[in-house]
């Protein structure tokens, strides 16, 4: 069943198309990676996927509705989204994971505040000030604080490639494991060809802004 589609998506700035004319499908539960030289547009396509920027042309379909239909705060939460440097505000590893739900208006369980930081290996962090985490930690951070909003989608630009090898290692396979036991649905931009392999079945290639190639994964990234 497809959760998300792009319809003709395109973002143009300044006489310059960022991303143009893509459409795509992405399954419930799948993992599609998306791979391309820098400034081929990927950071700019899936900012366009939680409306972060706005199409000139096109839209996005969620569970087949139109997002411009969608409240912003809810669009936000059904897709989020972790940037390749942590996303986090001053204050303990539990008030970050509190954030999102509260501006929902709803409370984080103190059990699934548990389970989060079980799942990113941070179990006795919660009172942890984020001042006094490493690099891979408020990475690993930002990824719960991201998943206490419960999203239908997950966007991970480079997630891994502001780490120290070590870091990226580990962050990578937590993430490859949070993603199968949820059944997750996500669109991982990443330079790493290995990494794309390990994380995702189906991979899109971009190119000055248009979609060159989509399929599995290891014809498109060894092409
Ligand atoms: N807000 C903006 N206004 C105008 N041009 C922009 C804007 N953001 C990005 N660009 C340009 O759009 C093109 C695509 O940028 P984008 O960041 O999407 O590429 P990318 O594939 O993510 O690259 P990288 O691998 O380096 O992260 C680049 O030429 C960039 O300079
Ligand atoms: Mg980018």
């Amino acid at each position: 069943m497809v959760i998300l589609e792009t319809t003709h998506l395109t973002r143009t700035v300044d006489e310059k198309t960022l991303v143009n004319d893509i459409s795509i499908q992405v399954e419930r539960g799948e993992t599609l990676s998306i791979v391309g030289p820098s400034g081929a547009g990927k950071s700019s396509f899936l900012r366009l996927l939680n409306r972060l920027d706005e199409p000139t042309s096109g839209t996005v379909l969620l569970d087949g509705a139109d997002y411009k239909t969608l409240p912003s705060g809810e669009l936000r939460r059904r897709v989020g989204m972790v940037l390749q440097s942590p996303y986090l505000f001053p204050g303990t590893v539990a008030e970050n994971l509190r954030f999102g739900p509260r501006q929902h208006g709803k409370t984080l369980p103190e059990d699934r505040l548990r389970h989060l930081l079980r799942q990113v290996g941070l179990e006795s962090y919660a009172e942890r000030d984020i001042a006094r985490l490493s690099g891979g930690e408020a990475q690993r951070v930002s990824l719960a604080r991201t998943l206490a909003n419960s999203p239908e989608v997950l966007l991970l630009d480079e997630p891994t490639s502001a780490l120290d090898r070590t870091a990226e290692a580990e962050v990578e396979s937590l993430l490859g494991e949070i993603i199968a036991a949820e059944g997750l649905t996500c669109l991982i931009i990443t330079h790493n060809p290995e990494q794309a392999v390990r994380l995702s079945r189906r991979s899109m290639l971009l190119e000055a802004g248009k979609l060159v190639k989509i399929g599995p994964v290891e014809e498109v990234v060894h092409a």
